[in-house]
């Protein structure tokens, strides 16, 4: 198997479907492989490792559910994709679940939509790798694999074991509390606990109590007594975010805790040893509020020590289809939906968009586009605002001509003329049986006489293109 180019295994025990995929995949550049049954295509996949597998799924012998279920443990990488007869999407459901990437019902007639299922099991398989590699870098949850992530990460790895303060910065959204959460995790204090503070959200008169703890009876309502946040933090991990918005008459006493690693509860006579790790992060230009007289230098400095900063998602666009892939999933999880795929259109719309939020706006876009989601597909029409490309839809798209010309055709064009005629033949014949079958309600002799056939060698073509009977058809 070559990494330049990718390799298609096609797992079907009907060598008509099998040649005409395998011709058309072939134009498109890609390596196939065919097999026709289940046993021999895991064979096949075990010394080939293709990056997909097309997986019929009614086989005699072994079943497409078994396929794709063993994939698993004969190529982990390889990415299935379950082709299913006429009418039996509910199986192609089940394997979804087992985790095949997409599927199409037989016979292939849209082949715009087989090469982007193709594509984008490819894409899937290719971030599914990448992530498998970089959560063996401990970082689980911090994604992207960007120059500048793989650069954070590094420094993360450096900084994390040193228990002095560090501060971290970058604009809204970029994943600074993700950040903060990746260096208590390779810490030296992963174990203990990990206590974020938002230091904007506290009321001015409130926020030594808070942070310190108070003793009964220190003040007016204190009428029990608190740990607060350092306390809480002991072992672990103190996050002091939007440091920027400390109030001034707080920032010394806070300066003194790091500076002497005590601090004493409101109204109390002990001093504590202070052993949280301590980290800050800010989305506010800090030197700029020194100059303004608002945020003290030396408190800056102090925090300082060690600091790293988040660039803004425009800045690493390569980490967006991987962003999308871990929301995608995370939300489909929580909102109970299956959309397994996602448009072409949308994945280059997301990644050219501004993203003035950063992280924050993509996650958001993409809870929306889930809850509009109405098909097991992400579409630009559950986007609102997202364009294709910052350039506009190209112009030579769709002129008259390209605009009538049916599916089959533009497909029939990847292929030379024996193929295309195999493969019209193919669609043509399904659509006429089916149409007679229907006309007929699915009376095999009426729809044999009204062809002009032999009833046992129409039905023997019924078989050989793969129609069944749908459910809501009785007898
Ligand atoms: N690298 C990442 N991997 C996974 N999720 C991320 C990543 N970066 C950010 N997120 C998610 O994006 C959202 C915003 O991230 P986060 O809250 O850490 O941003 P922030 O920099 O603290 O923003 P603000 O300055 O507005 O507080 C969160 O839901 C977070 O889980
Ligand atoms: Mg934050």
């Amino acid at each position: 198997m070559s990494e330049d180019k990718p390799t298609v295994l096609i797992i079907d025990d009907e060598a008509l479907v099998l040649r005409a995929s395998a011709r058309v995949l072939k134009r498109q550049g890609y390596e196939v492989l065919t097999a026709d049954g289940g046993q021999i295509g895991l064979e096949v996949a075990s010394t080939h490792q293709p990056h997909v597998a097309l997986v019929d799924l009614q086989m005699p012998g072994m079943h497409g559910t078994e396929v794709v279920a063993r994939m698993r443990e004969v190529s982990p990488y390889t990415e299935c994709v379950v082709v299913t007869g006429h009418g039996t999407v509910n199986d192609a459901e089940k394997v979804l679940k087992l985790g095949a990437s997409d599927y199409f019902e037989k016979p292939i007639s849209d082949w715009a939509r087989f090469h982007q299922v193709i594509r984008q099991a490819i894409r899937i398989r290719g971030l599914k790798r990448e992530n498998a590699v970089l959560r063996t870098d401990g970082f689980d949850n911090l994604i992207g694999n960007s120059s500048p992530m793989r650069k954070l990460k590094e420094t993360i790895r450096n900084f994390a074991p040193h228990d002095v303060p560090m501060l971290i910065t970058g604009e809204s959204g970029t994943g600074k509390e993700r950040v903060a959460r990746a260096i208590h995790d390779a810490s030296g204090v992963a174990d203990g606990p990990f206590v974020a503070v938002n230091c904007g959200a506290i009321p001015d008169n409130l926020v030594e109590s808070q942070l310190f703890g108070a003793v009964r009876g220190a003040f007016t309502g204190a009428n029990r007594e608190t740990t607060g946040f350092f306390g809480a933090a002991a072992g672990g991990t103190l996050f002091l975010d939007e440091i920027g918005e400390l109030p001034l008459s707080s920032q010394p006493k806070l300066l003194r805790v790091l500076q002497e690693r005590e601090f004493t509860q409101i109204g109390g006579t002990r001093p504590r040893r202070m052993t949280a790790r301590i980290l800050a992060a800010t989305h506010q230009d800090l030197p700029k509020r020194i100059r303004n007289g608002e945020f003290r230098e030396d408190l800056y400095h102090r925090l300082r020590v060690l600091y790293v900063d988040v660039p803004p998602l425009r800045e690493r666009r390569d980490d967006i289809p991987h962003l999308t892939y871990f929301f995608v999933q995370k939300l489909a999880a929580k909102l109970k939906k299956k959309v397994v795929g996602i448009d072409d259109d949308v994945r280059v719309a997301l990644t050219n968009a501004p993203w003035q939020n950063n992280v924050r706006d993509l996650e958001n876009t993409l809870y929306r586009a889930m809850i509009l989601c109405d098909s097991d597909r992400l579409q630009l029409k559950h986007f609102s605002g997202l364009d294709e490309s910052p350039a506009g839809p190209s112009p030579t798209s769709t002129g008259p001509e390209e605009a009538a010309t049916p599916d089959w055709f533009a497909a029939a064009m990847d292929m030379d003329w024996a193929g295309a005629k195999a493969e019209v033949e193919l669609q043509f014949g399904r659509a006429y049986c089916i149409a007679r079958l229907k006309q007929t309600g699915w009376n095999i002799t009426r729809a044999a006489e009204m062809s002009g056939m032999q009833r046992p060698n129409f039905k023997r073509l019924v078989k050989r293109l793969n129609i069944e009977k749908p459910d809501d058809i009785k007898g």
